[in-house]
Parts: C-alpha cells; structure tokens; sequence
C-alpha cells in the first residue's frame, strides 16, 4: 500500500524507557505484548514530531533531517505495526476511506461500495418498509454490543427466498443488488464449489441518536459460524458520527462514511462497529444481511424462515 499523502499521529501518550544505555518502548500490538522496541536518537526524534499533530512520513523525514527513503518508510511500517502511530481519519470523508496497512496486499477484497446503488424513492420505500413492518423493537441482536440499538431480523434459506419477499415485498430491490453472483464471487471463492450463498441473517438495525455498536464479528446465524460476507445498505445516515470501522483482527483495515442509497459489502470475518451518533442528531438506520455459504450439515440446522423480533 502506498504511504505517500497519507498523515499519521502518535497514538495517545507514550511511556519512553532508558535501559542499558539506549531508549526503548513497548509493542502495543496484542499478538506481541512482549516485545520492546528499541529506539535510536532519529527515531525518538521522529515519535516527538508525530507527537505534535497528524503529519505525513515525507514531512516528518525532512523536519528530522534525514533522507525519505524505503528505510524510513520501514521504520514507519513498524511502528504501525506496533500500535504505537496510526493513521489520521479525522478528515477523510469519502465513502470508503483504505487504511494504511502493511498486512493488506493489493487485490485483496477488504470492502466493495457501491455509492448510489439504489435510487432515492426505492430508499425511502424500504425505509418506510422497515419502520410500518410492526417488527421493530429491541435489536435482537446481542444487547451488549447492539446496546440501545433497535431493530428486528429474519434467519432465512435461499430456498426461502421468494416467501420472504412476499412478506416484505419491500426488500426486493435490495435483494437484487446484494445476491447479484458478481459479489459473492469476490468474497466467496474457495468456500463452496458454487461459491454463492446459500443462508442468510438480515437485520434492519436502527441506532437512535447518541448510540453506536461496540466492536464485534458476526456470527448471527448460529453464534459460531462468520458468514462470507456482509451487505449494508444505508437508509437514513447522519452528518457526524455513524461511521463504520473494519479491522482485520485489531488491525483497523477501512473507514465508510455512510450515505443513503449507499451499498457496502465487506469480508465476514472482519471486525466492525460503528461509532456513537451525536446525541442531537437523528436516527440512523440501515439493512444488514450477513450472507453465508454453509455445508450440508450447517445449512440442515438453519431455520428456513425465522422472524427474530423482540
Ligand atoms: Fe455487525
């Protein structure tokens, strides 16, 4: 990935440590909490300088008077790696927003978006789908990670799928662009020979003002199995806050900054969660369907048709 434009600070206050002479800090990855990371004077000089304000490598290379080179891109890299820089987000307000990552290679399929997938009537159709359905009541989804979310959902086989359309007709325009076979086959390959999904978790998820999701992975169906992938498509957004974080394991891999009529279809195994509206601001909803491919046992325990509603 390249690092060049983009701008990095120093995450929150760190302890130095003097020890035999040299300088040293802890890792702050969790895969290596042992690990101490010995310092030379530069690279204590280039910390203090992302301790100020979110800068660019090239930037902090020349204020420490040494060449921007590959070398100094690896330093960088490192201490990435270790948790102890990230990435400044506090501006970028595309709709899908790459973190720097030195684990993600080019090609991989973190998230596709789709910006104006559905026109802005059908939007308000689901919607208005969603909120007259009856359903909607406390999320039925874990109460500590979906905390004073509401919402309802629906378990459901593929084989089901026209039968849930006619209960909620509603949903058909959205169906039609998440299970398009193009989309499964950039997150599917290799599960199942057909690689499509065969079952599904949808859930219409309203976060009312002030709240967000903690950090989780979805397991909806059966509590174990992570599905594929996930299709969002948002309904209602809000202009601060919302936005949804994914991070492969801990490491924060994308950034969407929601619209609605946008689709966003990210891998399944990802850890996400969405940050806390502002408490002025008003309700934000949107329709997940974590989609799975499920072997022949699996797809035997899945319910065909199963409104969740609490
Ligand atoms: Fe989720």
């Amino acid at each position: 990935m390249k690092m060049e434009s983009r701008k990095f600070v120093l995450k929150g206050p760190l302890s130095l440590l003097m020890f035999a002479g040299r300088l040293a800090l802890w890792s702050r990855n969790e895969s290596s909490p042992e690990h101490l990371l010995w310092l030379d004077s530069t690279e204590a000089a280039v910390l203090l300088q992302f301790s100020a304000a979110p800068r660019e490598p090239a930037e902090i290379a020349k204020a420490v008077g040494v060449e921007y080179n590959s070398q100094f891109q690896r330093l960088i890299d490192k201490l990435v790696q270790h948790r102890v820089l990230s990435e400044d987000v506090t501006d970028r307000d595309e709709p899908f927003y790459l973190l720097y990552s030195p684990g993600i290679k080019k090609g991989d399929t973190v998230c596709l978006v789709e910006s104006d997938a559905l026109e802005n009537h059908i939007v308000r159709d689901i919607a208005n789908g969603i909120v007259t359905s009856g359903f909607v009541g406390e999320n039925p989804l874990s109460p500590g990670v979906f905390a004073g979310t509401q919402g309802f959902a629906v378990k459901f086989r593929r084989d089901a799928l026209e039968r849930l359309i006619k209960l909620m007709p509603w949903t058909q325009p959205y169906f039609d662009k998440i299970l398009h076979e193009n989309v499964a086959r950039r997150f599917c390959a290799g599960r199942l020979e057909d690689s499509q999904p065969n079952a599904f978790y949808l859930n219409a998820l309203v976060i009312p003002p002030g709240s967000g999701t903690r950090l989780h992975v979805d397991a909806s169906l059966d509590g174990r199995t992570t599905p594929s992938l996930v299709s969002v498509l948002y309904l209602e957004t809000v202009p601060l806050g919302g936005r949804l974080y994914l991070c492969d394991a801990n490491w924060p891999v994308g950034l969407v900054n929601p619209r609605p009529g946008m689709i966003v279809h990210f891998r399944g195994d990802l850890t996400h969660g969405v940050t806390n509206t502002s408490s002025s601001s008003v309700v934000r909803l949107s329709l997940v369907c974590e989609q799975y491919c499920l072997n022949e046992k699996k797809i035997g325990l899945c319910p065909k048709l199963e409104l969740v509603v609490r």
